[in-house]
Order: C-alpha cells, then sequence, then structure tokens
C-alpha cells in the first residue's frame, strides 16, 4: 500500500500538500474551492499578539511571473482570532497549524502558551521572516535570536514548532541549524525576498510600504536552491515553499530536499490547486511505484551532469 503520509519529527500529516500563512485568509474564503479533506493542513494568516491596522496602500503589485506584497501582517490580534476563528478552524478535516509573529521573544512565547491550551491544533509556525515590518526579519537573520525564540516557545508548549526562515540573508544554512538546535521539529523554507516595484514617471514606489515581498513562480528557482542547500547540511525536516503551481513543481521541491510542501501566491488565481496537487501526487506515486513520498526527498543528485 502506498501512503502519501509524512512525518515531520512531531507533526503528522496525511499528506505534504499545505497550504501557506498569507495567501489562505483564514480558510473559511477558501471553503467555496478546496476540499479540505484532501490536503495536508492548512496555515492561517499571522497573529500578532495585538491588532495590526497593516501598511498603507497598495499592499500589492503584480510582477513578471510573481507578486509583490507589502500588507505589514494585517490581523486581528490573538484573542479576536480565538473568538472568530478558532473554532472554525478547528472543525475543518484538515489539520490547522497557526502561523504567529510577535516583537520579542516574550510576546512569541506568550502567543505560543495561549494557544497551546487548545485541543486540535496541529503546530505552530513561528514568523520569523516578515519582511514588510519593523524588526519582522530580525529572528529569521540572526542564529542567536532564532535559537532563543524557538527553544522559548518549546519551553511553554508542547505543540510541533515549525520555524519560518527568510531568504533575504547571505546564507539561511547557520539560521537553520540554529532554529534545529532550538528545537524545532521542522522549518519553513523560504519567506519572501525582499523588492521594490517603481513607476519611474512619476518617481514614486508602487506599494504604500515602499518595499514588498516577492513571492510567485519567480522565486521558485532561489527557494529550490536555498531549500537544496539546508537539506544537505542541516538535519531537519523542511518545508518547501516558493512559486509552486503544477505537480512538477512540488516533485522538484521534494527532490531538492523538502518533506513537505506549501502552496502559496498560485492560491490566488488557482485556489482549488492545492487539493488537485494532492490528487496529482497520488498518480505519480503509482506510476513510480513508490510506496512513501520520503522515497522522493533529497534524491536530487548533482554529481549527474548535463554539461557534455
Ligand atoms: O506583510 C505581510 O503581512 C507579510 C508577511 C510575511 O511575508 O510573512
Amino acid at each position: 500500500m502506498n501512503s502519501l503520509a509524512v512525518t515531520l519529527n512531531r507533526l503528522q500529516l496525511r499528506n505534504p500538500i499545505l497550504v501557506a500563512s498569507g495567501t489562505f485568509g483564514y480558510a473559511r474564503e477558501m471553503q467555496a474551492y478546496v476540499d479540505f479533506g484532501r490536503i495536508g493542513a492548512v496555515v492561517p494568516k499571522t497573529i500578532t499578539p495585538e491588532p495590526r491596522i497593516g501598511n498603507n496602500p497598495p499592499r500589492t503589485v503584480e510582477t513578471a511571473s510573481g507578486l509583490l506584497n507589502s500588507i505589514g501582517l494585517d490581523n486581528d490580534g490573538l484573542e479576536q482570532f480565538v473568538a472568530k476563528h478558532l473554532e472554525y478552524l478547528l472543525g475543518l478535516d484538515t489539520k490547522v497549524i497557526a502561523n504567529i509573529a510577535g516583537k520579542d521573544t516574550t510576546e512569541f512565547q506568550r502567543m505560543a502558551a495561549r494557544l497551546g491550551e487548545f485541543e486540535g491544533l496541529a503546530g505552530l509556525e513561528l514568523n520569523l521572516s516578515c519582511p514588510n515590518v519593523s524588526h519582522g526579519v530580525d529572528f529569521g537573520s540572526d542564529p542567536e535570536k532564532t535559537h532563543a525564540v524557538v527553544k522559548a516557545v518549546r519551553e511553554v508548549c508542547d505543540l510541533p514548532v515549525i520555524a519560518k526562515l527568510t531568504p533575504n540573508v547571505t546564507s539561511v544554512v547557520p539560521i537553520a541549524q540554529a532554529a534545529a538546535d532550538g528545537g524545532a521539529d521542522a522549518i519553513t523554507l523560504i519567506n519572501t525576498l525582499k523588492g521594490i516595484a517603481i513607476d519611474w514617471r512619476r518617481r514614486k514606489p508602487r506599494l504604500g510600504g515602499v518595499t514588498g515581498g516577492l513571492s510567485g513562480p519567480a522565486i521558485k528557482p532561489v527557494a529550490l536552491r536555498i531549500v537544496w542547500e539546508v537539506a544537505t547540511a542541516v538535519d531537519v525536516p523542511i518545508i518547501g515553499v516558493g512559486g509552486i503551481e503544477s505537480i512538477d513543481d512540488v516533485m522538484e521541491f521534494l527532490v531538492a530536499g523538502a518533506s513537505a510542501v506549501q502552496i502559496g501566491t498560485a492560491n490566488f488565481y488557482n485556489p482549488g490547486l492545492s487539493s488537485q496537487l494532492a490528487e496529482q501526487l497520488a498518480e505519480i506515486m503509482k506510476t513510480e511505484s513508490c510506496q512513501s513520498v520520503s522515497e522522493f526527498v533529497g534524491t536530487l543528485n548533482t554529481k549527474t551532469s548535463s554539461c557534455p
């Protein structure tokens, strides 16, 4: 019997197809399009301890094969998340991984302790990597801070912990290692690449927040490179994300070293994609005669050169 199930340390999922935070609302918005029972997990929009109104508009701009966003972690805060969304989310026929961001270790710890009170959450994803708020990437660009925040969350909460890291550093490897050493069950690679879009005639940036985070197919090669680099250097399960829009993209991430993937920007133009990909993955397992998804993970052979 082949199985799509994957295990990322303490996190067990029915299949490796997840949807990425910030691209799926709080799931209600997507219920008409997605068969939740077919996907591995939902990661709702990042929540912060207090409500945030987010950045000035415009907040999104389309670029070649990509989307530049400067949302600024707009959300109603932790207690409104609990009051308005948690019961609905926990009633879905899939796992739910809450995504949290704080300004300092104490805030992360406080949020983790509060969410740990609720039975049924599958895990916590720590957003150590938002490029659109001050201090957003501080944690994820400093190995010591990354280690400290992951460890602090582990101390107060029994849920599996995933660290979502930024690509906007010289090398992600030491930061991924720090997250693993701090006790992360998995790491998510990558958050968006920092960029700017310019209206040259007006001599103005196109985004209210001036800079933004680039996502979508344009960033897939960067995401694959980082997943592969970290997978070959750090012993921690990876959730790959960045520009996935087809089953071939999913397979590329698995072969590069990801144990699971998140569908992000594609949810905006093809909201049913995640459940379709789970079905297509099951087909590939059959045609490739694989019993387990893990048979694909990290199988990239860089010694075979296609050059003459
Ligand atoms: O601006 C934002 O809300 C983006 C968040 C993120 O990329 O983590």
